[in-house]
């Protein structure tokens, strides 16, 4: 636990704790059980006590609210443009196609630490494209793709009931299903002072942006990496679109001119799947706090999270291999500057969207009568107000489709 801060000290510790409380909601629950009726079937004291499953506390899944647009734009006689999910379709490397299939006879266990060459390969990968030199390869490990990371860090670091876990306001949802699963508290919040004197456990931070793309500069994320230390909080910055800048540079919280030279309390979560085309395969790690990492990575053994072997080979060729990134930026460069044009000769405004997979567009009206206008062309993008309130009026437009589809979307926004 050396060079851990008491507040992180504490963090390490929660599992305990987040035990103790469930115990005690068990309890609670059984004894309010004996004390009301008892449901059918039940055979008496010895009954066990009703458990509400964690799904009861999860929200609607809202994609399903999109069903209908998506039907409508599919109606459409030169077929649907789906530009609502981020998911890469542009060919998966050779060079990791290649390694993946070199390591397909792989009759052992993978382990959950991932391979030697695996993580020097992120070391590498790091210093020449995040700015962060000189890293431990003992506080980098596989993960199967950045999500289940995201989804199930509260829980491996110990947080529960009375942790707040704070994200943006604007942000992938999967932050606040990770704290709800951890019966953490979940507090969208861009303002720090907003949150008072509350038990904040950790806080999620992600340049570039999903869904917005705005790019956090290192003085900010310095200042959120010095708040979140004099509170004993653990920063997540979630950097899966790290290597698709265009107007801004973006940093990692790995760099030194955010840290000051050090780790304490940070993890940086990175994914593979948009800078290689690899979502399919499931390949993201995280780097950062050598304690931290070695928590997580302790949980993670006994849960059985590890990534298959030939991923993990996989994963290795495309660390080491930046042609295949420069050569899908150029793709993505092209398909944002016409989309970009078309949006606002279609009448849109473009916010932010300095980098990252994604336009943040808006025509000043809500967010789901501009869905159904780009329906009515065949188009189909994300409602704003699926990554919080304060994007009701915008819609995101994924730069994730074909030449072609890209193409036929700027006929229609400018026919
Ligand atoms: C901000 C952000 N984080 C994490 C992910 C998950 O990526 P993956 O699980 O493919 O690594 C996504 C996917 O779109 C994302 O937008």
């Amino acid at each position: 636990m050396e060079g851990l801060h008491a507040g992180q000290r504490g963090v390490l510790r929660r599992p305990r704790l987040a035990r103790r409380r469930r115990q005690a909601r068990c309890h609670r629950q059984g004894s309010r059980r004996r004390r009301g009726a008892a449901p059918a079937g039940a055979r008496g004291a010895l009954s066990r006590p009703q458990r509400v499953p964690p799904t009861v506390r999860l929200p609607d899944f809202p994609w399903d609210a999109l069903v209908p647009y998506a039907e409508r734009a599919a109606a459409h006689p030169d077929g649907i443009v789906d530009l609502s999910v981020g998911t890469p379709v542009d060919p998966t490397p050779e060079v990791v196609r290649a390694a993946l299939a070199a390591a397909a006879d792989a009759p052992g266990y993978p382990t959950t630490l991932g391979t030697a060459a695996l993580r020097e390969a992120a070391v590498r990968w790091l210093a020449r494209r995040a700015g962060a030199p000189d890293l431990d390869p003992g506080a980098i490990i596989p993960t199967i793709g950045s999500k289940e990371l995201v989804a199930w860090l509260p829980t491996l670091l110990g947080l529960g009931p009375g942790d707040a876990v704070v994200f943006p306001e604007l942000a992938y949802p999967t932050y606040d299903i990770g704290a709800r699963l951890a019966g953490a508290d979940p507090v969208a919040s861009d303002s720090a002072t907003a949150l008072g004197p509350r038990r904040v456990g950790l806080v999620w931070v992600n340049s570039p942006a999903n869904p917005h793309g705005r790019v956090l500069p290192a003085a900010h994320l310095a200042k959120v990496v010095d708040w979140a230390r004099e509170r004993g909080a653990v920063v997540a910055s979630d950097e899966c679109y790290l290597e698709l800048g265009w107007e801004e540079r973006p940093v990692s919280v790995l760099d030194p001119a955010v840290n000051g030279g050090s780790l304490d309390g940070l993890l940086a979560v990175h994914s593979l799947s948009k800078r290689s085309n690899l979502a399919g395969y499931r390949a993201g790690f995280v780097a950062g706090d050598p304690a931290l990492v070695r928590q997580v990575l302790e949980v993670r053994k006994h849960a059985g999270l590890m990534v298959p072997a030939p991923v993990q080979a996989a994963m290795t060729a495309a660390l080491d291999d930046d042609a295949h990134v420069d050569q899908q930026r150029v793709r993505y460069a092209r398909r944002r500057d016409v989309l970009r044009a078309a949006l606002a000769d279609a009448g849109f405004r473009i916010d932010h969207s300095a980098a990252g997979l994604y336009l943040w567009a808006t025509r000043d009206q809500p967010c789901w009568d501009t869905v159904g206008w780009l329906a009515d062309r065949g188009i189909l993008a994300a409602p704003g107000a699926f990554y919080g309130a304060a994007g009701a009026g915008h819609v995101r437009v994924a730069l994730t489709a074909t030449d072609e589809r890209i193409d036929a979307a700027v006929k229609r926004l400018t026919a």
